[in-house]
């Protein structure tokens, strides 16, 4: 099913393309704690990569490691065909990679639309010194980004709070508009740490719609972490499972829900 140079066809026909994350032997340590030890694994154009495991797994410090945010003692990073060398996490941005949190880390204070201007920061070029040169080019820009930010905010149906301060929001409004915030960037590949936490079962519906919406209507590779295991088997396309650190499986859903190391990882979670 997978060619390893070209790429696939999913069971619903989308079209799956080459390699563009390639994560090569990565450990990462905290003093002695070795959250993430010797793992490889590779996330391709278009794809729905999910990364499962139990608290602790190392699942964050993963997407910490893909965003730039932490730098791995040992193991390469590989994206769109090159070395990565280690990089600020804005460089990361600028190369067109853009996440959400597993705490929520909004504006509070701020509207929902300004919010989701942030998102835009990365692509704005005019400084300080062009804006009081040349007030066009700035107005320009500000124009520009505010409309990309606009259409986010219609394709997330969040039009109606869009003046609300982010505070007055529930907390599965909140997750949305983190989600627009990062899609504001205009990302090839998305980072979601756990967008459905803690949101009861129709937030999770309508999140889950969302994430095959924008994998669907913008073509982007989104690479995500969930805990619910019925969620993650209708989303993904191919699973990483995580445990203490290690990959005890990869494959598609079918494939990861019949590994027995992954049976094992989970019935110890379940039956805490
Ligand atoms: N900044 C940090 N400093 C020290 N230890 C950390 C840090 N981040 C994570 N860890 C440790 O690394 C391990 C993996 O954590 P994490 O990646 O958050 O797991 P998960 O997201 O799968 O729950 C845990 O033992 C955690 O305590
Ligand atoms: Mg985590």
């Amino acid at each position: 099913m997978l060619d390893q140079a070209e790429g696939y066809t999913t069971a619903d026909g989308r079209k799956i393309g080459p390699v563009v994350m390639e994560m090569k032997n990565i450990t990462l340590r905290f003093g002695g704690v070795e959250a993430i030890k010797d793992i490889s694994f590779d996330i391709r154009q278009g794809e729905i990569r999910a990364i499962i495991g139990p608290n602790g797994a190392g699942k964050s410090s993963m997407l910490n490691v893909i965003s730039g945010f932490y730098v791995p003692q040992d193991g390469q990073v590989f994206y769109q065909g090159a070395l990565r060398p280690p990089m600020k996490p804005f460089q990361v941005a600028r190369q067109g990679i853009a996440r959400t949190f597993q705490n929520i880390a909004l504006f509070e204070g701020m509207t929902v639309l300004d919010n989701v201007m942030t998102g835009r920061l990365t692509h704005m070029e005019t400084g300080l010194f062009w804006q009081s040169m040349w007030k066009g080019k700035a107005e320009a820009e500000e124009t520009a980004n505010r409309e990309v930010a606009e259409r986010i905010i219609d394709f997330l149906e969040i039009q109606a709070i869009r003046k609300t301060p982010v505070a007055r929001l529930p907390y599965g409004l909140k997750k949305r508009v983190e989600l627009a915030r990062a899609l504001a960037a205009e990302p090839s590949l998305l980072l979601l740490d756990e967008p459905m936490a803690g949101m009861n079962v129709e937030e999770k519906e309508d999140m889950s719609r969302f994430i095959l919406d924008v994998n669907d209507e913008f073509g982007t590779t989104i690479a995500l972490i969930e805990h619910d295991m019925g969620v993650v088997m209708d989303l993904s396309d191919r699973v990483v499972v995580m445990d203490y650190g290690k990959k005890i499986g990869d494959g598609t859903p079918d494939e990861v829900r019949g590994n027995q190391a992954v049976i094992d990882a989970y019935l110890g979670v379940a039956h805490d």
